[in-house]
């Protein structure tokens, strides 16, 4: 591998701004292309960085001719449908060099039955769960889950999610008969990825982000842990989004020891990848829950929602820009050296709000094309980054061009500060028509938690 290293990544949202910015802090990195990326990625950047937006993430025709245009020492395949379409098998046939899972490790998210089995088979705690294709057996399914009172909201939930991908939507909540025929006959809006659909006990619990690299030769290394807040509105309320805003790192996890969340969630996937011939080289995601349990001395048992084979978004941006090494990291575990390698991370605090279009994620076309005001005095805030999205640029002026629309990041010694600093930077942005919308509860359980401690 050169010294003066050419990077690609493919990704089109804040994730690629903020993983483009983490190799650019390496000394070894020379040049970055994100590709599609936005057309706020290029802004305020101090080595070379191109956007392409050429590229079509779920044809693998189209990322193969951005790769062999650029001719890149590194490729960093980022998104959920570019790593499911198997692109990093093919790049690598090709003789690229790529960070991301095969398309066969990858499927413990693109095949979430498949993933629940595997879970099963590895002893790794997950919610009961059962995998239909059929409505009309699902629908019976539910009937009798309710019982004798379907037409009362129950405080049992069940979750049916979509067994493919389906842009971090696919997951609905029902307490109900009613509302679980609703949820399963939504399935059919994600079209392939809903035809499979498994229908789960929902747990209660704290919920978490836990992220590893893994080399595949049984080395991982885990960055702070993260909460994401996945409903589009303040006191979870609204529908399923790609992610409205995180924290990092979070102390929901505790009394669990981050080595009783590796024990009983990383370890085992990454030994049982290798034991099913599918050894895992990437970035594993694991989607965890803090349940209570008087059988485990701490009182909790680390549960796995999901796992996904990339970095999270919102995740991402509250936990790799406190990485200074992430590059030489990338290039250990594509070479199988991981162990050689430890993370350099700081110890701040980050706080991401997510800015969106309103109406996101259901309809909201009509607030498309609306002025942006305010990102420059934002990013001019201290302790202040924001990662692009959803944003078209003419001329000097930004316009919304998609649903999630950038991520306001505040860092800080302590989570209050952090959470101060976003806020801050939030206030000054402004969409015509009052088109902006963004949670204004994101890290309360922690903040609430270091406030009691004051
Ligand atoms: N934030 C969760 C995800 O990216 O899937």
């Amino acid at each position: 591998m050169p010294e003066d290293l050419k990077v690609l990544v493919f990704d089109p949202g804040a994730r690629g701004h903020v993983i483009s910015d983490a190799y650019e802090r390496s000394h070894r990195v020379r040049k970055i292309i994100v590709a599609p990326g936005n057309d706020f990625i290029g802004f305020y950047r101090h080595k070379e960085v191109v956007v392409d937006e050429n590229c079509d993430l779920k044809n693998l025709d189209s990322m193969l001719a951005i790769a062999k245009k650029y001719r890149p020492d590194l490729i960093d395949v980022a998104q959920d449908d570019a790593i499911a379409s198997g692109v990093g098998d093919i790049l690598r046939e090709h003789g690229f060099v790529v960070f991301c899972p095969s398309r066969v490790a990858a499927q413990i998210e693109w095949d979430k039955k498949w993933s629940r089995e595997f879970m099963i088979r590895h002893r790794i705690p997950t919610p009961q769960f059962n995998a239909f294709s059929s409505t009309r057996i699902a629908e019976r399914f539910v009937d009798e889950f309710y019982g004798e009172n379907p037409y009362d909201a129950r405080s049992d939930a069940l979750y049916v999610k979509a067994a493919g991908l389906a842009e971090g939507k696919g997951a609905l909540r029902a307490t109900s008969y009613q509302e679980a025929v609703a949820c399963i006959r939504r399935m059919s809006w994600f079209g392939e990825a809903g035809r499979t659909f498994l229908i789960e006990r929902g747990l209660s619990g704290e919920e978490f982000s836990y992220t590893v690299m893994a080399d595949g030769t049984g080395v991982y290394h885990a960055f702070k842990p993260a909460q994401d807040y996945k409903l589009a509105l303040p006191f979870d309320e609204g529908d399923q989004t790609g992610g409205m805003g995180c924290i990092a790192r979070t102390h929901v996890i505790e009394p669990l020891s981050r080595a009783e969340i590796e024990q009983e969630l990383v370890i085992k996937a990454l030994d049982g990848m290798v034991a099913e011939g599918r050894p895992y080289i990437g970035i594993l995601y694991v989607g965890g829950m803090k349940v209570r349990d008087e059988s485990v001395s701490s009182g909790y048992k680390p549960y796995c929602i999901e796992f996904n084979s990339r970095w999270g978004d919102p995740e991402a941006q509250v936990v790799l820009p406190g990485v200074s090494n992430y590059a030489e990291l990338a290039i250990a575990t594509v070479e199988g050296r991981l162990g050689q390698k430890v993370i350099i991370e700081d110890a701040l605090y980050r706080v991401c709000l997510v800015g969106a279009t309103r109406g996101y994620p259901r309809d909201y076309h009509a607030a498309l094309g609306k002025r942006i005001y305010g990102l420059k005095e934002a990013i001019n805030c201290p302790f202040v980054e924001i990662f692009g999205a959803g944003i078209k640029m003419e001329g000097r002026k930004f316009y919304t061009n998609g649903g999630r629309l950038f991520s306001v990041v505040g860092r800080g010694p302590d989570l209050l500060r952090a959470y101060e600093r976003a806020l801050t930077a939030m206030s000054r942005i402004y969409i015509e028509g009052n088109n902006l919308q963004w949670r204004t509860d994101i890290g309360w359980q922690d903040r609430d938690m270091l406030l009691r401690s004051l």
